[in-house]
């Protein structure tokens, strides 16, 4: 491996396969492994350099696999271990690398740990593996303390028969493991053994701030740190030995980390820690410029002084879709925000969208694309009786939930269910107008969303000035970026009302949108120039 191969995860473009909903290669409504390995050509096509698989373990699928009850084991609904193994293999030969999701915070309580905890009683050794508690007051009927729920409405313990409490930040069907205890770390280091020797180059890592709590449990207290459950220091020994474990294999982490402190975030990334983290603080911001520059700023500052690469994300499987959220009056998210019926204006959105792909393809350091996200898909709106999604039922019902970022893939518009898959209804239903959005469709239209990315990632990868490196702003009116990148790449983005003139260029490589006939460029217009 030369060292560019080496280093490919510090300007990749990495694209997220939530595969419940990408393709159904057995017709039974849900989405498996010989429906993504049939599309495997597609990925290649589109000109991304790694996969990112959300979890395809066994899972009782209560938190959409982030519940997984065998590691080791593929969920009989998404296929078997030797089709994984086949399609890291078929993944690996078009050029494309597989990352896998560990969940380390939690299990499913089908997890064989958790069942053994359950059945071994108060006090056992097997319940020490996670947070079992007794109760508070007089008959311990009271949870052990009042942590706030990651699923915001709902409590954070549960009770058993036998009168223990056990502790689950996401829902009850999900237990946290208890960090301090060496069982957890030596099967958490052992599971990525077994997915690096199968030859995955990198892993997610679910909600990696919130492995470790403090012993003793107490009450939250608003503004006290350390925190009792989030971004706990205890994690960096955590990671420096997983870090270990992946450089045996020359492979990466990202890291799921969300964390309003850059100081704080950046200790994740120092050398022997994580390779890279999400970077959620752009996801969240509005379409504004100024908005946006504050937070490019804010990243390529804190990443700068400790050498790792920035990462751009849009979207993922668990917010708003993006065309959908810049079509809105409020564009920044917020999980708090969200609600049914919001007003979206899509053409608006799509436009902005658009845009803000050129924007995050140009900035320095690697990128995510969600499935679909290539297709401009918006977020559906479902009928509550449709969604499955816990988020939505721990709110009460007031939060939509995330399933309208996850709809089953439109493939082919004259197939039945846009081509998902052939036979089965897709377990979440497609919006009526969902054909209109199929892959097969774009792939022959040159003003697609599709087009546009096909074309923005093939020059990504060709030329020059792309990925990692260094940005330089260059002068601009309000409401419009404009950055340089090493090798001649000038980048301009306008979201302003008014058209602006484009800086001194030698050829347009690539818009987002048509420029105005006066050769300006039009507002939630982004474009690539050489200079
Ligand atoms: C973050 C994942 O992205 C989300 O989908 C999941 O519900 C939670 N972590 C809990 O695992």
């Amino acid at each position: 491996m030369d060292a560019a191969d080496q280093n490919w995860w510090r300007g990749a473009a990495i694209y997220q396969v939530y595969v419940r909903s990408f393709a159904d290669g057995n017709g039974d409504g849900t989405g498996d492994l010989a429906g993504v390995r049939a599309r495997l050509p597609y990925l290649a096509e589109l000109g991304v350099d790694a996969l990112w698989f959300t979890p395809w373990y066994l899972s009782p699928l209560a938190d959409g696999g982030y519940d997984v009850a065998d590691y080791r084991t593929i969920d009989p609904a998404f296929g078997t271990l030797a089709e994984a193994e086949k399609l890291i293999s078929e993944a690996r030969d078009l050029g494309l690398r597989t990352i896998v999701d560990i969940v380390p915070n939690h299990v499913s309580d089908q997890h064989p740990w958790f069942r053994a905890a359950l059945a071994a009683g108060p006090g056992s050794p097997e319940r020490e593996l996670f947070h079992f508690r007794p109760g508070r007051g007089e008959n311990g009927e009271l949870p052990p303390n009042d942590w706030p729920s990651e699923f915001p409405g709902a409590p954070t313990w549960t009770r058993v028969p036998d009168g223990d409490w056990y502790l689950h930040l996401f829902t009850p069907r999900q237990p946290d493991l208890n960090w301090a205890h060496p069982a957890v770390r030596r099967e958490h280091e052992d599971i990525l053994r077994f997915w690096f020797e199968r030859g995955v180059a990198g892993v997610r890592i679910d909600s990696a701030a919130l492995l470790a709590k403090d012993p003793d449990l107490p009450d939250f207290v608003q503004g006290d740190t350390p925190h009792p459950f989030v971004d706990r220091d205890e994690l960096h020994d955590i990671y420096r030995s997983w870090r270990a474990v992946a450089d045996e294999y020359g492979a990466v982490f990202v890291g799921e980390v969300w964390l309003p402190d850059a100081e704080r975030f950046a200790r994740y990334l120092r050398p022997d820690e994580l390779h890279t983290a999400f970077n959620f603080d752009f996801m969240t911001r509005p379409w504004d410029a100024a908005e946006l520059r504050r937070s490019i700023d804010r990243t390529l500052g804190e990443h700068a002084g400790i050498g790792a690469p920035a990462t751009w994300v849009l979207c993922n499987h668990d917010v708003t879709r993006t065309v959908t959220r810049y079509g809105r009056e409020d564009t920044a998210f917020a999980f708090a925000a969200k609600r049914f019926g919001t007003p979206t204006d899509l053409a608006l959105g799509t436009r902005r969208a658009r845009a803000a792909a050129l924007l995050s393809l140009a900035l320095p350091g690697a990128v995510y694309l969600y499935q679909g996200e290539e297709l401009g898909l918006p977020e559906a709106e479902l009928t509550p009786d449709r969604i499955q999604d816990p988020m939505h039922f721990r709110s009460g019902g007031v939060d939509p939930g995330r399933d309208g970022c996850r709809v089953p893939m439109p493939w082919a518009a004259d197939e039945p269910y846009a081509g998902f898959g052939s036979t089965g209804e897709p377990w979440l239903p497609q919006p009526v107008d969902w054909a209109a959005y199929a892959a097969d469709r774009q792939a022959t239209d040159p003003a697609s969303v599709l087009a546009l990315y096909r074309a923005a990632l093939r020059i990504r990868r060709t030329r020059p000035g792309f990925g990692d490196g260094p940005l330089h702003w260059l002068a601009s009116p309000e409401g419009v970026l404009a950055f340089s990148r090493p090798g001649g790449l000038v980048c301009v983005v306008n979201t302003a009302a008014a058209p602006v003139e484009l800086p001194a260029h030698t050829a347009v490589l690539l818009t987002s949108g048509p420029l105005a006939a006066t050769g300006r460029l039009p507002r939630d217009t982004a474009v690539w120039l050489r200079a």
